[in-house]
């Protein structure tokens, strides 16, 4: 057994190295190696260790009779939406998200709407004092509810703590880079500390059926801070987001062992705390601006429930000898993507125009099916032709230039027509799924080309002629 149990760790991965190095190989960060003592990853004296035989274990059958996971309701609909459908016995989860966003907030009004209904809630606030804490629970209103509050960072105390009386149903630890156990030697908040305290804490839900939800702090590149390695331990990994100016918050799963991890849960940041949002799509097109070209709204589906949302373009002619293409809300390589099959395939030039596509509301979309979406507001800025307001978008489209069809076309445009939306914009082959009873008119386009072109047909003639190089060719030019 080695004797020097110093060894370097990569505090952005949790890679070990025996000497210090600049960069970390296995993650390419630079300067986040520092120096811990390892051995507390085993946290038995070596004597003991070499002596102690292992105990015997029944093994089980698969057929066996299963404990099926009892779920726990939050009493907030949209934060059992996310971990898809309340929190299971023993499991845990982590919430990570930006300073401020809103993480104490959430698991505060959820602790205290558990604790209301009659369950033994407790809040450990590593972070802050009970007094700021019960502030927070004044203002939200919860003051009175019988949350069993402390501040404390020890994980031995804690966890000797809640072992007593009957089990706690939920447990938050608020935050995970604040808790240290004396079985290792390093300083809390380094990647030995956080994985120790937090595997302490896992063995501990594990054993008692308490769910436990850990907060996590995330890096400047949206990352949770600490070892990657947390993420892998937990049963959960939920994010919780939202642009800085806005109100809106998205609580999003990450990785989810006993549920769905494409579902969404939306808050909004009121002076009383965190209301839910059931209708997302209101809320996403509530500040609608109708009278200006290049927004177009795109009818996307978040996990089990569609929402529709506005996605924004602006297209001017550049000054900067490489143009800029920026995006918010959207991948950009998917952007780039429909940029060159509209050059390639529509005859748009775009090269020597800037490019900006906004995603409303602060949402941020993964499915290519808004890709229709955004091909239409980017031609409508382009030609500076209004869409129709009362349309939705969606479809995929391929690098041939073809719209191709997505999945659930019918809950699109069943949610399109509850919001009054009177068409719809959608691929050809989708026609026969939409059915028609959804009170849409629907508008299919097979190819790109097509629709290209019939956005420019709205462009007024006026906008046409302002644009002395006009970027449309010249067969299409005519059109308006
Ligand atoms: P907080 O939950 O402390 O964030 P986190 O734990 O993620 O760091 O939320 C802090 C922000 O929320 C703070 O900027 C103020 C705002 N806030 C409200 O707008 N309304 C409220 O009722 C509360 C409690 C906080
Ligand atoms: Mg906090």
């Amino acid at each position: 057994m080695a004797k020097n149990t110093l060894s370097f760790v990569c505090q952005n991965c949790g890679a070990a190295y025996n000497r210090w190095q600049g960069k970390c190989e296995s993650c390419g960060e630079w300067n986040t190696l520092t120096e811990e003592d390892v051995t507390g990853a085993t946290t038995m004296p070596v004597s003991i260790r070499s002596k102690r035989k292992g105990r015997q274990f029944a093994l089980e059958s698969l057929t066996g009779k299963s404990q099926d996971a009892p779920r726990l309701s939050s009493g907030m609909t949209e934060l059992d939406r996310v971990t898809g459908g309340g929190f299971v016995r023993g499991s845990v989860l982590l919430v990570g998200g930006d300073p401020g966003i809103g993480k104490s907030t959430l698991l505060t009004q959820a602790t205290s709407l558990l604790a209301r209904a009659g369950h033994r809630a407790v809040y450990i606030s590593g972070e802050e004092a009970v007094a700021q804490v019960r502030l927070r629970a004044e203002r939200l209103g919860l003051a009175d509810a019988p949350v069993q509050l402390a501040a404390e960072t020890s994980v031995e105390d804690i966890v000797s703590t809640l072992s007593e009386g009957a089990v706690p149903r939920l447990i938050v630890i608020d935050s995970i880079q604040t808790m240290w156990t004396d079985t290792v030697e390093s300083a809390p908040g380094t990647v030995t500390q956080v994985r120790a305290s937090a595997q302490a804490l896992i063995r501990f839900a594990k054993k008692s059926g308490a769910a436990i939800i850990l907060v996590g702090h995330v890096t400047k590149d949206g990352q949770i801070a600490g070892p990657r390695v947390v993420e892998h331990m937990v049963d959960a990994v939920l994010s919780f987001e939202g642009e800085g100016s806005q109100q809106f918050r998205i609580l999003r799963a990450v990785k989810n062992r006993f549920g769905p991890t494409d579902e969404i849960g939306v808050f909004e940041m009121t002076g009383l705390g965190l209301r839910e949002v059931s209708n997302p799509s209101e809320l996403f097109l509530s500040e609608r601006d109708l009278g200006s070209p290049g927004t177009a709204v795109f009818a996307g589906i978040e996990g089990t429930r569609p929402v529709l949302v506005e996605l924004q373009a602006l297209v001017a002619p550049t000054s900067l000898g490489t143009p800029r293409r920026a995006v918010v809300g959207w991948d950009p390589s998917r952007l780039s993507m429909v940029l060159a099959v509209l050059e390639a395939h529509c005859g748009v030039k775009l090269s020597g125009h800037d490019v900006y596509l906004n995603v409303a509301g602060g949402l941020r979309i993964q499915e290519p099916a808004a890709d229709l979406a955004a091909a239409a507001a980017l031609v409508s800025s382009l030609v500076n032709a209004t869409l129709p307001a009362d349309a939705v978008y969606f479809g995929e489209i391929s690098l041939s230039g073809a719209i191709r069809p997505v999945a659930q076309t019918s809950a699109r445009l069943k949610e399109a027509a509850k919001l009054g939306f009177l068409r719809a914009v959608l691929p050809e082959s989708a026609r026969g799924e939409a059915g028609g009873d959804s009170g849409l008119s629907l508008n299919p386009v097979g190819g790109l080309t097509s629709l290209v072109a019939e956005i420019a047909a709205r462009g007024s003639p006026g906008a046409a002629a302002q644009k002395s190089a006009s970027p449309l060719p010249r067969s299409r030019r005519a059109d308006f």
